[in-house]
């Protein structure tokens, strides 16, 4: 499952739901140089740093190796958090990335899909709340032969 692990992770780096996060100052403080003062509420840009060049080579190009063994020690959680971080972050984490992954293994083994007319490319995201498609996305389910059990 290490690949579809990679997948996921890449996926939530282009698409995170929470394509910001917010915390609010509980004191004054100065990080690099900037004073923050209490009360401030301050917005951590996640879509924003999931593309950034600075430190994702082609930041729009779909590549789950960034997230392989080899690569995955070099991300910084600071720049790459599709569940928050800290204290607040993500509750439900775990069992979203579990059931994400079933969902995926379950249809995976009995369908692949292709594009089709309907398809919207390229895919638009709608321009407020959770980051969302614009419109549904469309595909061509393709039975993969013989592997349809009655279960
Ligand atoms: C792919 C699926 C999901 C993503 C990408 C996601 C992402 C996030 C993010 C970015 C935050 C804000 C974290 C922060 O401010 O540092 C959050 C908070 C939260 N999420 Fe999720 N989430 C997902 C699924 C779920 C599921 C399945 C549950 C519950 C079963 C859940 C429950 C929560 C709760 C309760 C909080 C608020 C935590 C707090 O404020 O202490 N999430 N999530």
């Amino acid at each position: 499952m290490e690949y579809l692990d990679m997948v996921v992770n890449e996926t939530l780096r282009l698409f995170p739901i929470a394509g910001r996060i917010e915390r609010v100052c509980k004191k004054d403080v100065e990080i690099n140089g900037v004073p923050i003062r209490k009360g401030t509420v301050v917005m951590i840009p996640s879509y924003v740093l999931h593309r950034d060049p600075q430190h994702w080579p082609e930041p729009e190009e779909f590549h789950p190796e960034r997230f392989s063994k080899k690569n995955k020690d070099s991300i910084d959680p600071y720049i790459y958090m599709p569940f928050g971080n800290g204290p607040r972050n993500c509750i439900g984490m775990r069992f979203a990335l579990m059931n994400m992954k079933l969902a995926l293994v379950k249809v995976m083994q009995n369908f692949s899909f292709q594009l089709c007319k309907e398809t919207q490319i390229p895919l638009k995201l709608a321009d407020q709340g959770l980051l969302q498609p614009e419109k549904p996305i469309i595909l061509k389910a393709v039975c993969r032969d013989g592997t349809i059990s009655g279960a």
